[in-house]
């Protein structure tokens, strides 16, 4: 694995509107800590998401070891969504049905974690038999976390990941992910219009009208203990 990856020159329209996204090309560099910063609507999901796999660009492509994953057969980014990159969200996709322990099993690939190491590294392990419905939404999310890490990911694309989430929980899951990319050297691409979760970051990319407004290293990111979360920046 090349210790980068490669966004290049991605641009994206969706039918008969306005460019999305203008011509973005970004590398990220393995085990950082990356902010997407921008307002509602500037395109942030698109961008993760084609990041992801999980959508095309119109132009344009995202390199992982060189190969270009927004062309790849489905079965073959299948398997490097299986093995190497997770996402999570805003609202935490967890199946109401099972438990927690079978949630995070859900996420499984070829080579994983110990269940008992992550749950641990979470704080979650007592609650492994509980079902979702049973948990606050600042355990939801870490069951989320658990279950987008114990394949032991390259990298982590978090989408708003605290935006349902109150200031301490927020603060938290924050804490949390900066953790995981420490222990596990897991890159962490975290999505967000919230200033003070870029204040923690490595890196801070602004996208604003389409394109990269900004992009600076964090030579002193703050523990996300040390904001202010009540003050609205
Ligand atoms: N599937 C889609 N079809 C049409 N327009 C879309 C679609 N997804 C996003 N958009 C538009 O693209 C722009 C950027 O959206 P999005 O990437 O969700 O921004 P952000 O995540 O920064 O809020 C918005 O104007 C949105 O309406
Ligand atoms: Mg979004």
């Amino acid at each position: 694995m090349k210790d980068k990856i490669e966004v290049k020159n991605i641009s994206k329209v969706f039918s008969n509107q306005e460019y999305v996204l203008k011509g973005i090309s970004l590398n990220i560099v393995k085990k950082t800590f990356n902010v997407l910063l921008g307002q509602s609507g500037s395109g942030k999901s698109t961008l993760l998401n084609i990041m992801s796999g999980l959508l095309n660009p119109t132009s344009g492509g995202t390199f992982i070891d060189g190969k270009n994953i927004n062309t790849l057969s489905e079965k073959k980014l299948a398997d490097i969504r299986r093995n190497r990159i997770s996402n999570i969200y805003q609202d935490y996709m967890l199946l109401s049905e099972l438990t927690v322990q079978e949630n995070i099993e859900l996420g499984k690939g070829k080579d994983n974690l110990e269940l008992n190491d992550v749950t641990k590294s979470l704080g979650i392990t007592k609650l492994l038999n509980k079902y979702p419905s049973q948990l606050s939404g600042g355990q939801r999310q870490r069951v989320a976390i658990a279950r987008a890490i114990i394949k032991k990911p390259e990298v982590l694309f978090c989408d708003e990941a605290t935006g349902a989430l109150d200031e301490e929980n927020s603060q938290q899951v924050v804490k949390l992910l900066h953790d995981i990319k420490e222990v596990y050297g897991i890159t962490i691409v975290f999505a967000t219009h919230n200033l003070k979760i870029s204040m923690t970051a490595d890196r801070v990319v602004t996208i604003k009208d389409g394109i990269i407004a900004q992009d600076i290293i964090n030579k002193a990111p703050l523990s996300p203990f040390e904001i202010n979360w009540g003050i609205q920046v």
